[in-house]
């Protein structure tokens, strides 16, 4: 018998995150739902869900707007295990809180409510939420300092700790002096969560069922509160176009950042538009007005240059791009292989080591390493009515201007004669040319200006 046995572990902590996206959003002016709306690649309520999962939530409630299916099925298929609650109307933050009051009755430690337009909260922002419940606060609030303080609900302190929030609405002249204000995202303690949003009425100005008031109820009942202060930008949350392209703003430039911190070189960064989920290996080079799509990585020392458009598409290591290449989805690119100026690639896997110098579209094919593939080349892959694959063996050479007619398949090899429409498989290793033949008049061109003698034409 183990005579020093080790003490349990802690257990961890049960987490549940509300995320409030029943908002309106009539200053978006737009018929897609202002949650949905995409940052840096990836809707607004797909960032908050992302974040609030890294943050170690155990389940997710979110609650939308009545009749809001699509806000529904978005959530499902970015976070298939959450709970969709419905807020039948509007009646303020702590009201909608309680729609998904079922999924909060069952019980969690901490209970994180968070808003769903509000991109830019960073994963350990919502951690240090949780963590200000662990050390014994019933509520915890997210606070910043505003330059611009009109419209956000006040931090009231007392004595160095939160009194209660006052929002804009509601406050007095001296009230609206604090420039300490509430960012809106909100931990409670999963045990008495409940009580303090019960105790919340609606006696203010807009007659709102207000979640912030969370905090004099939790006063009230004797327990402490915490405020965590994170970067005004951080927190910013968006209501209307130009908000939304200050976080893309705000979100730009943290992806750039961490990228050329983990060794990427961007010589031109703030042209460079990433995607949430862009990867960039080691000394990777971005040149100038680069964009990047959804579901683009990009190998070690491989070069993107100048004004390339990536999406959905594999770049090799040392491989070069560009300049002014657009890869498209499904497009691989191997390893030191070359994809020069004017060039397109849809579905086709390139060798390790082929080049596609200028002026192409590969489209539905896979193309050998080693191959070289001639200026104007265009695979035609599209009948009108089906996509056909063309395969190009290793070490192939197509002429320039060649028409390349699928389904077609090339040899290890071969050779494809400039400005030929090739409709026939080519064997390894052979020559295929299918052009007009080339026919030669001697003096034919004396004969012509004899002929005319007399008129003025175009040298
Ligand atoms: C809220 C805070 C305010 C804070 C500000 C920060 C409250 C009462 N006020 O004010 O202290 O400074 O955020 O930006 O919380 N929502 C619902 N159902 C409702 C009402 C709101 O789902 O019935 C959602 C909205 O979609 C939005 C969020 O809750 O995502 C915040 O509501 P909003 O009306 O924008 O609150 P603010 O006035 O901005
Ligand atoms: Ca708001």
């Amino acid at each position: 018998m183990p005579s020093n046995p080790s003490p349990p572990n802690p257990s961890p902590r049960v987490c549940l995150a509300i995320v409030l996206a029943a908002g309106e959003g009539t200053r978006m002016k737009s018929a897609l739902p202002k949650v949905l709306h995409p940052v840096a690649g990836r809707s607004m309520l797909g960032h908050v869900l992302a974040g609030v999962a890294e943050a170690g939530a155990d389940a997710v409630a979110v609650v939308v707007g009545p009749g809001r299916d699509d806000v529904a099925a978005q959530a499902r298929a970015l976070a298939p295990k959450a709970e969709i609650f419905a807020q039948e109307q509007r009646l303020g933050t702590a009201h909608a809180v309680l729609a998904a009051g079922e999924a909060l009755a069952r019980g969690c430690d901490d209970l994180l409510v968070v808003f769903a337009d509000t991109p830019l909260i960073t994963p350990a922002t919502y951690k240090a939420l949780r963590a200000a419940l662990r050390d014994g606060a019933g509520v915890a609030v997210l606070g910043f300092e505003a330059a611009d303080p009109s419209g956000y609900g006040r931090l009231l302190m007392e004595n160095g700790a939160l009194a209660a929030i006052r929002e804009h609405k509601d406050a007095s002249a001296a009230e609206r002096k604090t420039t300490l204000c509430n960012a809106g995202l909100m931990a409670l303690d999963g045990s008495r969560a409940m009580a303090f949003l019960e105790a919340i009425g609606n006696h203010n100005s807009q007659g709102e069922y207000y979640l912030t008031d969370a905090v004099a109820a939790a006063r009230a009942a004797g327990a402490k509160t915490a405020v965590v202060i994170a970067p005004e930008a951080e927190v910013m949350g968006v209501n209307d176009r130009l908000q939304l392209a200050k976080a893309e703003a705000g979100m730009q430039q943290r992806l750039r950042d961490a990228a050329m911190m983990e060794g990427v070189t961007m010589t031109a960064p703030e042209t460079v538009f990433l995607c949430f989920d862009t990867r960039l290996a080691r000394d990777v080079v971005i040149e100038p007005n680069v964009f990047f799509g959804p579901g683009v990585s990009v190998g070690e020392g491989a070069v993107i240059h100048a004004a390339s458009h990536l999406a959905g598409c594999e770049v090799g290591a040392r491989a070069s791009v560009g300049p002014f290449a657009r890869l498209r989805p499904g497009a691989v690119i191997g390893e030191g292989a070359k994809i020069g100026n004017f060039v397109e690639i849809k579905a086709s896997q390139i060798g390790a080591g082929a080049a596609v110098s200028h002026l192409t579209y590969i489209g539905d094919a896979s193309v050998g390493a080693k191959a070289n593939i001639g200026a104007g080349t265009i695979t035609c892959n599209y009948d009108g009515f089906d996509k056909a694959r063309t395969v190009i063996g290793e070490g192939a050479f197509i002429g320039s201007n060649s028409s390349l007619v699928a389904p077609l398949t090339i040899g290890e090899g071969a050779y494809v004669g400039s400005g030929s429409v090739i409709t026939k498989d080519v064997a390894p290793g052979a020559l295929a040319v299918a052009r007009g033949r080339q026919i030669e008049k001697a003096g034919w061109a004396e004969g012509l200006r004899k002929a005319r003698a007399g008129r003025t034409g175009k040298r």
